[in-house]
């Protein structure tokens, strides 16, 4: 057997290619949602298990079989965050400070932990991108979380995928829909419905519209419709998003079976999905969750938000080639070693990137490695250029020319052509 130690199931290593497309989402996201008035908020990975069960609600399979749940050294219990919304409402609750009227809004990013079998598209350790919007009511945060989700997607380059949209209804009107739901599953075989949804029928009828089993999906299909058991503030709040977001010229579809796999929400729920990842389809789902800062002990402040899937957004923008650096320095006479790193600091100190080979090696091999990194100029430094302190510049990329000059002439020539790149946009 091997001794060498492998990754925990379901979690990943990023090298380079793929970080890259993290930190472009994240730059993007960052760009765009500091436009939109939000800011940044990190919180801990590790929270106390019961912050999810009050929040994420002890019926869903994210707290019933998806967490990462253990104690600690004085026996308390803590569990991995399977996403971010308990953990930022837990920092807004425990910051104080509310006023009524103050509207905070707070973006975050970072890896989740779910105990999911993983698949393409599902992972346990995961990352999300993640935006909230605490103290606004109105239908039109909504809708203007739901634009800028939509202007962060298309920042990205992603135009193809589609929105859901759904009300979930609230306290006043969710106990009738839910009574609905009771009676209709009561009308069904018992034995037809998979065994975790018997129960929920009774104690939450809601999660068995979200039961991936697939003969509880066949049989929700018949199920009564939430939209139809709205009282007429939700109905209201409900036309009013949907007014923005058509004025505004967005195109979504209207889908009155996503109630969405976490408890907390009421009213507005939406997710983006895209026919082209495999099996697990949603990027990115969100909604309004009215009653959580209340339930954790908070003001009754209402809130809103969404989170996207980084590894599902990865899979639809796939790798990213690096920039190309400017320069490789390449050392064919042991002797200019030293000059070479020198020469590299002196350039990265004007602001070109590159590297530098660290000892003397061919000429071909030192090519090889320049191209190897896509380096737009090979600064070669042999005996010759190292006697007359002095270096030949090899362009990769344009004419192939070379050219034997004093280092303060290859730092000229090179920014030179970094701005000459720069106006033509490559
Ligand atoms: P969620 O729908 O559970 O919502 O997760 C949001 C997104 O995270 C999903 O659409 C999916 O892209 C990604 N995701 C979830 N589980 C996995 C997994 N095991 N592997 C890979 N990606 C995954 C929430 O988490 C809510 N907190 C969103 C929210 C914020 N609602 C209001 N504010």
């Amino acid at each position: 057997m091997s001794n060498k130690i492998q990754k925990i199931k379901g979690f990943a290593d990023l090298f380079p290619n793929e970080a890259a497309v993290f930190t472009f989402m994240e730059a993007t996201a960052r760009e765009v949602f500091e436009r939109f008035g939000f800011g940044e908020l990190r919180t801990p990975l590790l929270e106390k298990t019961e912050l999810f069960q009050k929040s994420i609600g002890e019926d869903t399979d994210v707290v019933g079989k998806e967490m990462f749940t253990f104690p600690d050294r004085k026996g308390r219990s803590l569990t991995l965050r399977p996403e971010a919304t308990a953990g930022v409402m837990r920092a807004f609750v425990e910051q104080g400070g509310y006023q009524p009227g103050m509207v905070a809004k707070y973006y975050t990013f970072g890896p989740m932990f779910r105990y999911e079998r993983p698949q393409k598209g599902r992972q346990r350790q995961f990352h999300q991108i993640n935006a909230e919007i605490v103290g606004a009511p109105e239908a039109q945060s909504d809708a203007e979380l739901i634009l800028m989700l939509d202007t962060f997607l298309r920042a990205l380059g992603l135009e193809k995928l589609s929105i859901e949209l759904n009300s979930l209804g609230c306290p006043a009107c969710r106990p009738l829909y839910r009574q609905a739901l009771t009676d209709f599953f009561n009308t069904l075989p018992a034995d037809e419905l998979c065994e975790d949804c018997r129960r929920r029928k009774d104690t939450n009828p809601l999660r068995v519209l979200d039961c991936k089993v697939p003969g509880c999906k066949a049989l929700v299909a018949a199920a009564p419709s939430v939209t139809d058991h709205l009282c007429d503030e939700c109905a209201e709040h409900f036309a009013q998003v949907r007014e923005v977001l058509d004025a505004a010229g967005l195109t979504y579809v209207l889908n009155p079976r996503l109630v969405r796999g976490l408890d907390y929400y009421q009213r507005t729920t939406f997710e983006i999905t895209s026919g082209d990842i495999g099996a697990q389809t949603a990027v990115a789902g969100g909604g309004r969750y009215d009653g959580l800062v209340k339930n954790l002990g908070g003001p009754d402040v209402p809130a809103t938000g969404f989170a996207c899937g980084m590894e599902r957004l990865a899979l639809l923008l796939g790798d990213k080639a690096p920039a190309a650096p400017d320069f490789y320095v390449a050392v064919t006479a042991p002797q200019a070693a030293n000059a070479a790193l020198l020469l590299a600091q002196k350039l990265r100190a004007s602001g070109l990137g590159g590297e530098v080979s660290y000892g003397a090696g061919s000429m071909k091999s030192r090519l090889r490695a320049a191209n190897r990194i896509s380096a737009k100029h090979c600064l070669i430094l042999g005996e010759e250029e190292f006697v007359n302190n002095t270096v030949t510049i090899k362009d990769m990329v344009g004419d192939k020319e070379q050219v034997t000059v004093a280092h303060e002439e290859c730092l000229r020539l090179l920014l030179e052509s970094r701005s000459a790149s720069c106006s033509e946009g490559r």
